[in-house]
């Protein structure tokens, strides 16, 4: 059976671009494929989170998946260094990565530039560990929003790359499962960009209805369209975006109608976005705490987990091992 795998950086609460980017395509899909779901918490210490948060962020994000609807019975949920095979296939990596190929990654220029105090090797290096996750468990499938999709690449790469070096076949080249209609770009609601942590924009799976209706209500407009099927700005088709992820298809039609006449009132629009949304997430929000609150049961989940999670790695990281000239003594 193929392996799907897909992961999250331990850092805050899960947003809609998670949610709609990767986990919801990972949700629909448990039941077919031989599944592996995890907590990247080594790749959040680039930003050196505070070593008293380093652990409630993860808890936060497996309460989160569990609400969500990703299902332990049938996928591998696990913590990213609990599984210490991915670091030992990292060094392994990180001796085809080369220098100049990954600066020029986009993720990495960003941060270079947002941050430019804090650019350590863990952040040049950040693709090369992604590129282990995916690679330890030979997944040919993985669920990934737009803003991943450098990063698949370069895990093709030195799939690629490992495999010619040694003559060998013991990797498979990865690809997102998009379902055909391309990785997804959920945007912010300040008019920009997608949605992010890191942005500040988020709609997040633990907003309560005032704080989702709040933050839609206050989301970027215009003065709205004066000729009748005029190109809709970027903050207008942002918004109209969301509405197609949330809406059923007769509500988006009736707003686009009322664009194309130019009758569109951007207050109703904002309503109707807030209640769907709050219709998708508030069921999930519902479930976090209990879930979060409930030790036992997570760490069952993560017992269970790592242990499906290690067999499945330890066995490519062997082969790897081999192929690159490791014997017993
Ligand atoms: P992260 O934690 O930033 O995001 C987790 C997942 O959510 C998707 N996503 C989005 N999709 C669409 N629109 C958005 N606005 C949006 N924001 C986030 C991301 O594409 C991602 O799929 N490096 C990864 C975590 C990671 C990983 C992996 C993922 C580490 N190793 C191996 C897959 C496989 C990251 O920082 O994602």
């Amino acid at each position: 059976m193929d392996k799907v795998l897909s992961g999250i950086r331990s850092t805050g609460h899960l947003h809609l671009g998670n949610y709609f980017g990767a986990l919801k395509n990972f949700i629909r899909i448990q039941d077919s494929y031989d599944c592996y779901f995890f907590i990247a918490d080594l790749h959040s210490l680039t930003t050196h989170p505070h070593p008293d948060d380093f652990h409630a962020n993860v808890k936060t994000i497996l309460a989160e998946y569990l609400a969500a609807g990703l299902d332990p019975e049938k996928s591998a949920i696990f913590v990213q260094s609990s599984v210490p095979e991915i670091c030992e296939l990292y060094v392994l990596l990180n001796m085809l990565a080369y220098k100049g190929e990954l600066e020029r990654t986009a993720s990495f220029k960003d941060k270079v530039r947002k941050n430019p105090d804090n650019v350590n090797a863990g952040l040049l290096t950040y693709p090369v560990l992604m590129a282990a996750d995916i690679l330890v468990h030979n997944a040919k499938w993985v669920p990934v929003g737009k803003d991943q999709e450098q990063h698949l690449e370069i895990a093709r790469l030195l799939a690629r790359r490992f495999n010619n070096s040694y003559g060998t076949e013991v990797f498979v080249e990865p690809q997102n499962m998009d379902f055909g209609k391309g990785a997804i770009k959920v945007p912010g609601l300040d008019g920009s960009g997608k949605m992010g942590k890191s942005e500040g924009n988020g709609i997040y799976l633990y907003d309560d209805e005032k704080t989702i209706t709040k933050k839609v209500m206050k989301a970027v407009t215009d003065s709205g369209p004066t000729r009748p099927f005029s190109e809709m700005p970027e903050p207008i088709k942002n918004i109209f975006s969301l509405l197609e992820l949330v809406s059923d298809t007769d509500t988006v039609q009736y707003f686009k109608d009322k664009y194309n006449d130019c009758s569109i009132r951007y207050g109703d629009l904002k309503k109707q976005l807030a209640a769907d949304i709050c219709k998708t997430t508030l069921p999930i929000k519902a479930r976090i705490d209990d879930i979060y609150n409930d030790s036992q049961y997570l760490s069952k989940v993560l017992r269970r987990g790592t242990e499906r999670a290690r067999e499945s790695a330890s066995a490519t990281l062997k082969a790897a091992q081999k192929a690159v000239g490791f014997r017993d003594f």
